[in-house]
């Protein structure tokens, strides 16, 4: 039977022969299969024997089929490829994905601001009006609290109108100081929308309280940070400005040294020191002392990040960052 079976091996040229033959010994009604029932009537003595044997065969077919298989694979490979120089090299960059200019800028500013000591923090894109408002000391009728500017949700929470919210998320947790974090994400405004505004757009939120934190350390930490991201020679001037949350408050323009005669100051991000009505109000929300306003310190920073791409690659219009025009974005494949 074994000889039998591998002669009909040898003779299948196709898959389906194959399996014929499989069927014909080791399927249900197959020749070896009506042994291993005749087992029944073997006598005891001769159980073991007749077993073995039995097994014998059934493995050495099994081992057949696939080698077989394996055989005829090979064959039709071997016959697809026919012709095909398969030495041939690939063209180089053909389909190649490439990472979308905003990603790339995140991610050099998350890497500058890691290697100066800031580590990641995030928090949720839809949010309590206390932790986008309240707790950053925005008081109930602030324009930028009206239903014209900011998505509310029918519960009452709202879709964050800056990163802003991740400092309070950041110090209502915190264990100990100080906090040195920066977090990356999406903030929404109902904005007409236009070559510079969108309803969703990108920021960059930073924030170190400890005790003795400076005005110096803001303007140091910030300066360094855009020569290193634009260039050494790129220009920093510090603005007074108002924000509820920080007191004094800044806006920052940079003037980039490679744009030469016609540069402009453009603004790139709002800063300040921590107002202590804010440490004041997490106390009260944790229930501790932990910011206690007679000894902590603080800085925060917002930067766009949409604004950041822009200044850096001369894009004109904020729309191609959400367009997904491959003319735009092969510019920036590296
Ligand atoms: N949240 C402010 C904005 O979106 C920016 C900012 C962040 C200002 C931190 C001061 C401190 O305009």
């Amino acid at each position: 039977l074994k000889t039998e079976a591998l002669a009909a091996l040898d003779a299948a040229q196709d898959e389906s022969a194959l399996e014929a033959v499989r069927v014909n010994f080791l399927g249900k009604k197959g020749s070896v299969t009506a042994l291993s029932q005749g087992m029944k009537d073997v006598p005891v003595e001769q159980k073991k024997e007749v077993g073995a044997k039995l097994n014998e065969v059934r493995t050495a077919i099994t081992e057949g089929i696939d080698a077989k298989k394996l055989a005829l694979q090979a064959a039709q490979d071997a016959k697809a490829v026919e012709g095909i120089d398969i030495t041939l090299p690939g063209r180089p960059g053909a389909g190649t994905g490439a990472l979308h200019p905003l990603t790339q800028i995140r991610d050099l500013a998350i890497r500058t601001l890691r290697r100066m000591g800031f580590a990641l923090a995030e928090g949720p894109e839809i949010e309590t009006e206390w932790h986008c408002f309240d707790a950053l000391n925005t008081p109930a009728d602030h324009p930028a609290r009206n239903e014209k500017d900011t998505f509310y949700l029918p519960d009452g929470r709202l879709l964050r109108t800056h990163t802003s919210s991740v400092q309070i998320r950041t110090m209502e947790a915190a264990k100990t100081l100080p906090i040195r974090i920066i977090a990356p994400g999406s903030a929404y405004r109902r904005d007409e929308i236009d070559a510079t505004h969108l309803s969703v757009f990108n920021q960059l939120e930073g924030l170190y309280v400890s005790q003795d934190v400076s005005l110096g350390d803001l303007k140091g930490t910030l300066e360094y940070f855009f020569r290193e991201i634009f260039g050494a020679g790129t220009a920093v001037r510090f603005r007074p400005h108002f924000f509820p949350f920080t007191e004094p408050s800044f806006e920052i323009d940079v003037k980039l040294e490679a744009k030469g005669k016609d540069a402009r100051w453009i603004e790139i991000a709002g800063c300040g020191m921590v107002d202590p009505a804010v440490f004041a109000e997490i106390n009260k929300a944790r229930g501790d002392n932990l910011f206690d306003p007679e000894t902590t310190t603080g800085f925060a920073f917002g930067l766009g990040l949409d604004r950041l791409a822009m200044i850096m690659h001369g894009i004109t219009d904020i729309r191609h960052l959400i367009e997904n025009d491959v003319r735009f974005l092969q510019q920036f494949a590296a």
